[in-house]
């Protein structure tokens, strides 16, 4: 979640939903619904991290580590009431995600207790996927027993790297031992693992990051994110690369280590399901993220939270102090929302179905309305075949078949490596 807000109407004071929206939400009962849950609390801020998080153990009034889960629920409470303002038909969650910031922060009764306020307001489907993020540090035996006891089924442990100046120049404060340890201990309270790693830190190694990756290996997580380092603008990481303390990124090295992950993770079994994101099979992928790579929806609780429901996206205000001052007069916590246009869920619907591995509909994609006079080609038979050509979409998937009557546009992974060329190219 970028910690920039964009622009967009104010919100309501009340968060009540547009006509068009409540509209609309009557008929996606069949829809998957997800929780994002932001918890925006670190122990230290690290360089290259542009979230919404904070060092500090209190913000303010509702805004401390001891307070926060209380106003959490309060706007877990308000989201209910909302929908059902809007006449919305009551929806079970199907994912949850506590994600920040890092939850595990906070004592793992108080996840629990969040997590069961959800359950109460909402119903959590059968198997549902319920996941938290976690430094290798914060997790212990008892701690994992808490979660796994409340209904969490998965954590995604924040490694980023096993080579200590990697970790250095990354700030990270974990010893790499606690790694495994970790690891063993999610695994013995029986909950599903990820392991996050990042690629690309000036100064790693091509030599290094296969290093990363074979550790990572020998502990068989079920899924692996491995991201590309973003430098974000205002991070200490940027200031660094423009005093040039530190070299700036290398595209080209990157894309070298994106081909050995492939490699080696495809070697041992794993398969990419989206760009960055690889798992042991179908039922090991992270169903919340395919919520937002597909277009379903999802409501946000949290400073900062983005949420997503019919067409209408919103983001609540972004400091922990100003989200509980809001919630805790009765108000909505939300500061802006925009009802996308056909145009904007055309170009997203695009962008965010080629990044996985299912791929675009092409016929699905055709009959969208397309992108206003001026704009691109619709994508035409002409364009997948080049695209094919060059090497970028599969064949095999562009070819029509019955389940897909104009095929579909899969991402090959030199693909992979350009794909917002592809889809820029996709947008004419
Ligand atoms: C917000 S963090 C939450 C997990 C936990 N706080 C941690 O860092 O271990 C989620 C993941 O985002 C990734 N991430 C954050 N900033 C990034 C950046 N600038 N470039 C690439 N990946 C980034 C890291 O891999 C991190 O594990
Ligand atoms: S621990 Fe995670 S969320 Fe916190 S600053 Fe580091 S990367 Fe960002």
């Amino acid at each position: 979640m970028p910690s920039v807000l964009p622009p967009g109407d104010p919100m309501p004071a009340d968060g009540s939903l547009p006509e068009a929206v409540r509209a609309d939400l009557a008929s996606r009962t069949d829809r998957p619904f997800g929780l994002y849950v932001h918890i925006p609390f670190c122990q230290v801020r690290c360089g290259y991290c542009d979230f919404n998080t904070y060092t500090a153990e209190d913000l303010g009034p509702g805004a401390s580590r001891q307070s926060y889960p209380d106003t959490l629920i309060r706007e877990l409470e308000f989201a209910a009431e909302t929908l059902q303002a809007a006449g919305a038909p009551q929806r079970q969650l199907d994912t949850v995600f506590f994600g920040g910031g890092t939850p595990t922060l906070l004592p793992a009764e108080e996840l629990a207790r969040i997590l069961a306020a959800a359950r109460e307001l909402f119903g959590l489907t059968p198997g549902a996927e319920v996941t938290t993020e976690a430094n290798p540090d914060t997790m212990t035996e008892a701690s994992a027993g808490v979660l796994a006891e409340a209904g969490f089924t998965r954590v995604s442990l924040g490694m980023q790297s096993a080579v200590p100046h990697v970790l250095a120049t990354l700030d990270r404060t974990h010893n790499p031992e606690n790694v495994p340890a970790a690891h063993q201990t999610l695994r013995s309270a029986g909950l599903q693992t990820s392991l996050d790693l990042i690629y690309g830190t000036p100064g790693e190694s091509l030599g290094d990051w296969e290093h990363s990756l074979r550790s990572v290996l020998q502990l068989r997580p079920d899924h692996v994110s491995a991201y590309s380092l973003i430098v974000e603008e205002g991070t200490a990481l940027s200031a660094q690369i423009r005093r040039g303390v530190l070299e700036d990124i290398d595209a080209d090295d990157q894309a070298d280590k994106y081909l050995l992950a492939d490699e080696l993770l495809t070697a041992a079994g794993y398969a990419w399901y989206e760009v960055s994101n690889f798992s042991t099979g179908e039922e090991t992928r992270s169903r919340h993220n395919l919520h937002y790579w597909q277009d379903t929806d999802w409501w946000g609780a949290g400073p900062g939270a983005h949420s997503h429901l019919a067409g209408m996206r919103w983001w609540n205000v972004k400091h922990p102090a100003a989200y509980a001052q809001r919630l805790h007069a009765g108000a909505s916590p939300g500061h802006g929302r925009e009802i996308l246009d056909d145009d904007a869920k055309v170009l997203e619907h695009l962008m965010l179905r080629l990044r996985i591995a299912e791929g675009l509909e092409i016929a699905e994609y055709n009959a969208l309305p397309q992108l206003g006079p001026s704009a691109a080609e619709p994508i035409s038979d002409r364009l997948i075949a080049e695209l094919v050509k060059e090497g970028l979409l599969e064949e095999e998937a562009a070819q029509p078949s019955a389940a897909h009557p104009a095929g579909r546009a899969v991402l090959t992974l030199q693909g992979r490596l350009l794909a917002d060329a592809v889809t820029r190219r996709l947008l004419g």
